[in-house]
């Protein structure tokens, strides 16, 4: 028996107890006559003493060569601490060792393992496993199996069955690159890796298995951020026979419920928007609801003066900054020059302070009377005391702009508390989205996405105009979710790909599978799949999913730690057919 107790457990109740323990040194204080070592394992730290008078010669020597990091068992008695801590839970006693086993030496590590520590990013990622020797990192691994106990719990009991699908499959779109893995035994052919198992969903609906979800793997090769990583995880779910209320319902439900388990709150229902109303008054599909400062469109009470820009511009709109009003020449120049950076993009702003008698001083007052920035002001909600910050130009670059502003304005007025919760539906999202470079449109969710039956006489004419059965979740300013009704009969599927502009023999040598099924009595059927990762993030109060991922790729999608992704040598590159030269 290596361990009788765990290093977190034992209290004042364990005194005069003989136990043995295991773990790592985490520190020692040697004082001559008296050496106290830190024992940790996951569960937590107790506190050991090898004392001159008390403990035996050869014993009492070797702790005095223990390193950090040394993983040892020691046998001894529980005995009352003279200094107590009360900030741990073993923090009243102490454990008199009698026997000591040094399981394993460690060589010094890189970096201080404790909650503070002095290693950089770089080198806890080199050295990923003793990062997750820290709290930090362990208890956000904690965390995220705690979330997804919960996750299968709350579906389980809802009748919903865990069903694996296949890793090695072929493309299924969902907007990024595939990874793809060379056949050995079929040359020249690739399998590709799930950006998610979106059609094998829906074939399980087929199958009849009613209500499906998986806790998934999902590799997509696209750019990444703070809250994107190549390989990442979904909670991945299908329902049959069910109509998109249905679904929004289930999953409200569900993450009513992690909000209630994890973090003990309890929110309303979550509020519904539209994707055109999220877009006009946030500039975002994804707006963060913790606070105001919504859009004031201010085109009608801008333009036909004498201020060219304004006169230009498509779309004139601004937001009521809480108490900004106060801002310095030099905090607001700031501001402007903050907006003009090409990742905003902006080519100005102008702003209007609104006194505390009522009154307004604008960047523009050349142009605008005390009756226009008035209605500025009425329009944005804008109170005595709040500036108002207007930008202008074509609509959608200006709204992307107006929000990534809104978005930095909140984080500095400290307006984005983690530990507030404000989850929301954002609905009928387009089925289509043009793509500006090549001019043909693609799908904005996927191609299997049902669009609204009252809208399918537009796809000839205005395609753009399109709405889809399509939603998703936003929790805290992150799409922690998103999904569709499907469609489920061959000929509209068919048609779907015809607008995507793919061939019939393209589409058929792609989802020829699917559209076979959908032959064979296909139930109407929808889902959606949140990101695991970023609900994690959130719910643990932060937006960098990495932290939450045992082992996570950097920034140029590289596991340092493993060195991967790595050259594989010729034998291996002969054996799959693939020749490196002729590339
Ligand atoms: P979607 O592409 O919206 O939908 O993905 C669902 C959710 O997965 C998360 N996510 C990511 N998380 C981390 N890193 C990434 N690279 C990444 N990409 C996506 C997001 C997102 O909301 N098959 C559909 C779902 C459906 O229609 O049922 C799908 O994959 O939180």
């Amino acid at each position: 028996m290596y361990r009788s107790h765990n290093c977190g457990e034992l209290n004042a109740s364990n005194i005069n107890t003989e136990v043995t323990l295991a773990g790592w040194v985490q520190k020692s204080r040697d004082k001559g006559f008296m050496n106290w070592v830190d024992l940790r394992d996951r569960y937590g730290i107790t506190q050991l003493i090898f004392d001159e008078s008390r403990t035996e010669k050869t014993v009492f020597e070797l702790a005095k060569t223990l390193g950090r990091e040394f993983v040892i068992q020691v046998k001894g008695t529980v005995i009352e601490r003279e200094a107590k801590n009360k900030n741990i839970p073993t923090g009243e006693i102490e454990i008199l060792v009698t026997e000591l086993t040094i399981l394993n030496a460690a060589l010094t590590p890189p970096f201080t393992i404790e909650d503070e520590t002095d290693g950089g990013e770089d080198i806890r990622m080199k050295y990923r496993y003793l990062d997750i020797r820290r709290n930090p990192v362990k208890n956000s691994l904690l965390f995220r199996h705690k979330v997804a106990m919960e996750v299968r719990k709350y579906l389980s009991d809802l009748d919903f069955c865990e069903v694996e699908t296949p890793y090695l499959i072929k493309s299924t779109p969902e907007g990024a690159r595939d990874f793809v893995v060379p056949s050995r035994m079929n040359e020249g052919q690739f399998y590709a890796l799930p950006q998610s198992p979106q059609t094998f969903k829906q074939l399980l609906m087929v199958g009849g298995m009613d209500k499906y979800f998986q806790i998934v793997k999902c590799f997509r090769d696209e750019d990444l951020r703070a809250d994107r990583q190549p390989e990442f995880t979904q909670i991945d779910c299908e329902m049959a026979f069910v109509e998109q209320e249905d679904i929004l319902n289930v999953f409200e439900g569900l993450t009513r419920h992690l909000l209630k388990e994890i973090k003990g709150i309890e929110v309303d229902k979550f509020p519904r928007i539209t994707y055109d109303y999220a877009m006009k008054t946030y500039g975002n599909d994804k707006p963060d609801i913790r606070f105001g400062m919504e859009f004031g469109e201010l085109n009608e009470f801008a333009q036909h003066k004498d201020f060219p820009v304004f006169n230009a511009a498509e779309l004139v709109v601004g937001i009521a900054v809480p108490g900004a009003g106060n801002y310095t020449r030099k905090e607001i120049d700031g501001l402007i020059d903050w907006v003009k950076r090409p990742q905003v993009g902006a080519s100005g702003m102008v702003y209007t302070k609104c006194n505390d008698d009522g009154t307004f001083k604008s960047s523009v007052d050349k142009f605008y009377d005390q009756d226009d920035l008035g209605q500025w002001a009425k329009i944005t909600g804008a109170k005595p005391g709040d500036m108002i910050f207007v930008l202008s130009g074509p609509a959608n670059k200006t709204r992307a702009q107006l929000s990534a502003l809104r978005m930095e304005l909140a984080t500095r007025l400290g307006l984005r508390n983690p530990e507030v919760f404000a989850p929301l539906w954002v609905v009928d999202f387009p089925l289509l989205e043009l793509d500006e470079e090549s001019g043909r449109y693609h799908a904005m969710h996927h191609p299997f996405t049902s669009p609204k039956p009252e809208d399918m006489q537009l796809l000839e004419t205005e395609p753009g105009k399109v709405r889809a059965n399509a939603y998703d979740m936003v929790l805290n300013g992150n799409e922690i979710g998103g999904g569709s009704i499907r469609i489920h009969d061959k000929a509209t599927q068919q048609l779907m790909f015809k607008y995507l502009g793919f061939t019939e023999d393209e589409a058929k040598a792609q989802f020829g599978f699917l559209m076979d099924a959908f032959q064979f009595g296909a139930p109407p059927h929808g889902g959606l799949a949140f990101g695991l990762d970023r609900l994690v993030a959130i719910l643990g109060g932060q937006e960098t999913i990495r932290d939450f991922i045992a082992f996570p790729k950097n920034n140029s999608g590289r596991d340092v730690m493993i060195d991967a992704p790595a050259a594989i040598d010729d034998t291996q590159l002969k054996e799959l057919h693939i020749k490196l030269d002729t590339i």
